[in-house]
Parts: structure tokens; C-alpha cells; sequence
């Protein structure tokens, strides 16, 4: 499967053993699975195939930040678990928490300097999607250029970088975006990417993904993967993904 799928529980499941039973459904080669940080350490041992993501972390450093931030979870921290990789920038984060872009590339930026692997989530609300693409590009220029700046001179490497293109009004409504635009976006995204900064990228879909509306993505070569929220509390689900991908 070159495809890659992230799965992100995001505040479920609520028992280690469902997080288990779950993990063990999904241990698939080219899966990252972003459970709540409690079920990461035991998630990490049984783990064979997939790889291990957490969905947020501090841009403070445990040791030079003096470790006085109630509450946070530093990338050395992550890292000594055995993470690979970070979900940054989610839009959840951004309305609920109030996460800047100046915040988001803090944590990039902490991110990469420790060595963990960035998956960066994008994209625009319906008011901006319904101004039309011209706006949608300009919205997703703007945000992608304020989330990685800096990262240059730290030299990401494709293997170091994951977009996560979602549509914000897309996600956990059950009203995936459709295939034919993302794909138009995620070729947007980039190209941008490739002028701008010379960077080869993966470029994921998020929003609503599920085992039957994977069949309409599929088809389209330049969606490198998918992020998927709902549908990955679900093995039945995760499991037509999976296929859908490994058939492609
Ligand atoms: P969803 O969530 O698949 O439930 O829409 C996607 C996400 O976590 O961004």
C-alpha cells in the first residue's frame, strides 16, 4: 500500500483495552495510528506494522523551557516513547483552542528540531471555499507559508513533512469534499510547494472519509493518503479503507 492513512482517535477510545483491540485491527504497513497520548506507550509495544502518532504536543522544550507548563507534552518526551510522528495545526485546535499559525509553527518547528515527523493540517472554512478557488489558493498559500516558516533552514526532508488538506467545513460531518476538487487543491498545494520552497510533499485528504466514499477518492493518483477521524474508531471501516487502498 503506497498510500498513506493517518487515524486519528482523537479523544477516544476510553479503555486501554478497546485502544488495544482497535490498534491490533489497524496494524497495517503504511498506517500511522494518533492515539490519545495516555494509550501511546502501550500502543507502541503491540504495534508490528503501523507506525505511532500523537495528535498534539508543546512547542516549549522539557529541559530549556524549565518544564513549567502544566499540562503539556514536550516532542523529547514523544520521542523517548517511540512517536514518529506529530498531527499539527488540526482545525479542531485552531477553533476550539485558539491555536495561531504563529503557535502552529512553533510546534513545527519544536517538532523537527527533535526529530519527529510533521503531519501539518490545512485547509479553509465554507465561507472562503464558497468565495471560490482563487480565495481557496490565496487562504491555503497564506496558511501553509506561516506554518513551516523557518523550517528551511532546518531542511525538511520529504520523508519529514505530511500535508493534511481538510476542507474545514469536511470534517466529522459526514459530507466528505468532492474527490475531483481536492485532488484540484492537493495539485495546488503542491506545486506550491515544489516553486516555493523546492520541497517533494505528500499531500493527504481529511475530512469525512469513510469505507464507501473511498472508492471516489481512489481514483485520483495525486491524493497521497488520507487523514480519517470518525471512520478510524471503527475496524470494520478502517478495514475497506485499507483495502480500498491496497486494490488501487
Ligand atoms: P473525520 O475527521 O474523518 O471524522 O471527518 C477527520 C479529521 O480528524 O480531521
Amino acid at each position: 500500500m503506497k498510500r498513506i492513512l493517518v487515524l486519528n482517535w482523537k479523544m477516544n477510545p476510553v479503555t486501554l483495552e478497546e485502544a488495544l483491540n482497535l490498534a491490533r485491527a489497524s496494524d497495517y504497513k503504511d498506517v500511522i495510528i494518533a492515539p490519545p497520548f495516555i494509550f501511546i506507550e502501550e500502543i507502541a509495544k503491540i504495534l508490528k506494522k503501523a507506525r505511532i502518532g500523537a495528535q498534539n504536543l508543546s512547542w516549549e522544550n522539557s529541559l530549556t523551557g524549565g518544564g513549567a507548563f502544566t499540562g503539556e507534552v514536550s516532542a523529547s518526551e514523544l520521542k523517548n516513547l517511540g512517536v514518529e510522528y506529530v498531527i499539527i495545526g488540526h482545525s479542531e485546535r485552531r477553533k476550539y483552542l485558539g491555536e495561531t499559525d504563529e503557535m502552529i509553527n512553533k510546534k513545527v518547528l519544536a517538532s523537527v528540531s527533535a526529530g519527529l515527523k510533521v503531519i501539518l493540517c490545512i485547509g479553509e472554512d465554507s465561507a472562503i471555499r464558497k468565495k471560490g478557488k482563487k480565495a481557496v489558493e490565496d487562504f491555503i498559500k497564506n496558511q501553509l507559508e506561516n506554518d513551516i516558516k523557518g523550517t528551511y533552514d532546518i531542511k525538511f526532508k520529504i520523508q519529514n513533512l505530511i500535508i493534511a488538506y481538510e476542507p474545514v467545513w469536511a470534517i466529522g460531518t459526514g459530507q466528505a469534499d468532492a474527490p475531483e476538487d481536492a485532488a484540484e487543491i492537493i495539485k495546488y498545494i503542491k506545486k506550491l510547494l515544489i516553486v516555493s520552497y523546492g520541497l517533494l510533499v505528500r499531500v493527504l485528504y481529511g475530512g469525512s472519509v469513510n469505507g464507501k466514499d473511498i472508492k471516489d477518492f481512489i481514483k485520483y493518483d495525486e491524493i497521497d493518503g488520507y487523514l480519517i477521524g470518525g471512520a478510524s474508531l471503527k475496524s470494520s471501516e478502517v478495514n475497506k479503507i485499507i483495502q480500498a487502498c491496497l486494490e488501487k
